[in-house]
């Protein structure tokens, strides 16, 4: 089999900077894909945050000229490997555009420059790549941030030699996102006004970067079959699906896989004690240094439910903003690790000094603590609205910590629903996006865990067994990449 020459482009990058699972997706894919044989490099942006001492970043020798409109800006190269492998990472830095505190906003509030700040970016990454003499056989980008880059593939550099022969794939890894601007992003993208229409980047007068992506991309993955099942449809479209109905025959659903290195309580550095399916005893040692942690009575019979999640309406925030009070009155502990809305910060903490002995809640964003709820934990909440495929769910299968989920996505993919009968499956799920079938759910889950015990640990062993591997993942998308690259072939030979 050939080897294939890919470059991914993604606008986070674990470890360098995350805010959520696309960076966790970004640094594991590549690692993966290296593994099956193929030449991967990896680009995203310098920001002020990306630590250059601790990852050994270098200098990449000369500047990278970027035409943006009028003018070129002028950015600079640094470089180092994913650690662990030798997948090398390019970073593109540019004091104005990413010399700044957040990667896409400041205190909940987006940069007005957006735009000009991942256009550059786009457009920085083909530079690099011919620079590089790097040529892709396929170019795979990530949400919106990236999306101009298909676009810039079949335009601006059409004809390129560099990039004679190379495909493009977009993932979609949350549409509700969309990279929408004003009218002057036109000339930033500098491609010409023609293809602001409706049917390339025009949205309702505006730019929307994503929809350039999803019309001029050679094929789209939208991380769970689930997902890309239902943003076909009016409730999860966002608008666009007509737009992705019409587009179908190139739509998939890989899902996501789990880098179990990171996420596995065999292995785990972060957690207080190390535990497998075997032998479950390091698990009740995470469960009372966790309790410890949130100062809650360090008991064992009670079943603890953990969150781990961006505060954002996604993730049915507000449905458990109802449903906790009558959860609150059960035998339960919950604790919450999140950062994002503001009312949803206040609230919740405010519910947790209410409740002191049973809710504990840490605002903000801390990786160590992520791990060790999902160690601690015995149960997982997450109420989404809709999960393009959601990764705590699947990590939590490993530690033990059984999942209870709404139905939709990703979770409706890789959660298998309790079943008494005989005791099948791997975690709780509810289908209405109501706070009643949430706490209907949650009582489910405590009932199995007070009087079904038995059952309990059945399921907890079928989810520590489960496997999301990323090596499945990454042939299936090699293959994909396969079919990018022979369907460019055939548009070529037919001009
Ligand atoms: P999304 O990308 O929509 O946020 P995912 O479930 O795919 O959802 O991924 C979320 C990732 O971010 C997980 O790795 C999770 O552990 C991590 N995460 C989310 N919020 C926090 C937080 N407050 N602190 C630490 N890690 C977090
Ligand atoms: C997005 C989605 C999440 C998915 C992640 C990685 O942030 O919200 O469901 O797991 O991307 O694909």
């Amino acid at each position: 089999m050939d080897k294939l020459n890919i470059l991914i482009v993604a606008s986070e990058v674990v470890p360098f900077a995350k805010s959520g699972g696309l960076a966790d997706v970004a640094g594991a894919l590549p690692k993966a894909l290296r593994a099956l044989g193929h030449d991967v490099r990896v680009v995203m942006p310098r920001y002020y945050i990306v630590d250059k001492q601790k990852y050994g970043l270098k200098p990449v020798e000369g500047s990278l000229g970027v035409p943006m409109g009028s003018s070129e800006v002028w950015g600079a190269v640094l470089e180092t490997v994913l650690p662990g492998s030798d997948v090398p990472v390019y970073f593109i830095e540019h004091e104005g555009f990413f010399g700044r505190k957040g990667l896409y906003d400041e205190e909940g509030k987006g940069y007005e420059d957006n735009d000009k700040r991942f256009i550059f970016f786009s457009k920085a990454v083909m530079q690099l790549a011919k620079k590089l003499h790097f040529r892709p056989d396929v170019i795979h980008v990530n949400d919106w941030h990236t999306a101009a880059i298909p676009v810039l593939l079949n335009t601006t550099y059409a004809f390129d030699r560099n990039f004679a022969h190379t495909g493009s794939l977009l993932s979609i890894h949350n549409l509700e996102h969309q990279g929408r601007f004003p009218k002057s992003a036109m000339d930033t993208l500098a491609i010409g006004w023609e293809h602001f229409n409706a049917g390339e980047l025009e949205e309702y007068g505006d730019v929307n970067l994503l929809k350039g992506g999803i019309v001029h991309a050679d094929a789209i993955n939208a991380v769970s079959k689930k997902y890309a099942q239902e943003i076909r449809t009016k409730e999860f479209g966002w608008g666009f699906e007509e737009l992705i109905a019409q587009r179908a025959y190139k739509l998939h659903g890989i899902l996501n896989g789990v880098d179990y290195e990171e996420w596995s309580p065999a292995v785990d550095r972060l957690i207080a004690r190390k535990f497998d399916a075997n032998d479950l005893s390091g698990k009740a040692v995470c469960k009372t240094q966790l309790q410890q942690k949130f100062n809650l009575p360090a008991r064992s019979d009670v079943p603890v439910i953990g969150l781990v999640s961006r505060l954002a309406e996604q993730k049915g925030i507000r449905l458990l903003a109802e449903a906790i009070w009558e959860i609150l009155e059960m035998d339960v502990q919950i604790v919450l690790l999140g950062a994002g809305e503001k009312w949803a910060e206040h609230f919740f903490s405010d519910v947790a000094s209410k409740y002191p002995e049973k809710f504990g809640v840490y605002i903000g964003y801390q990786n160590e603590l992520a791990h060790q709820i999902e160690a601690g934990s015995d149960l997982f909440l997450m109420p989404s609205l809709f999960e393009p495929c959601g990764l705590n769910q699947i990590y939590s299968l490993r530690y033990g910590t059984l999942p209870i989920v709404r139905a939709t996505g990703g979770l409706d993919d890789t959660i298998e629903n309790y079943c008494a009968k005989d005791k099948s499956g791997t975690g709780f799920k509810f289908y209405d996006a109501t706070a009643q079938a949430l706490t209907t759910t949650v009582k489910w889950a405590v009932h199995t865990w007070y009087e079904e015990r038995e059952d309990f640990d059945q399921l907890r062993n079928n989810a520590m067994r489960q496997r999301f591997d990323w090596k499945v993942a990454a042939s299936e998308y090699v293959s994909l990449y396969r079919s990018i690259i022979r369907g460019r072939r055939k548009k070529e030979e037919q001009i």
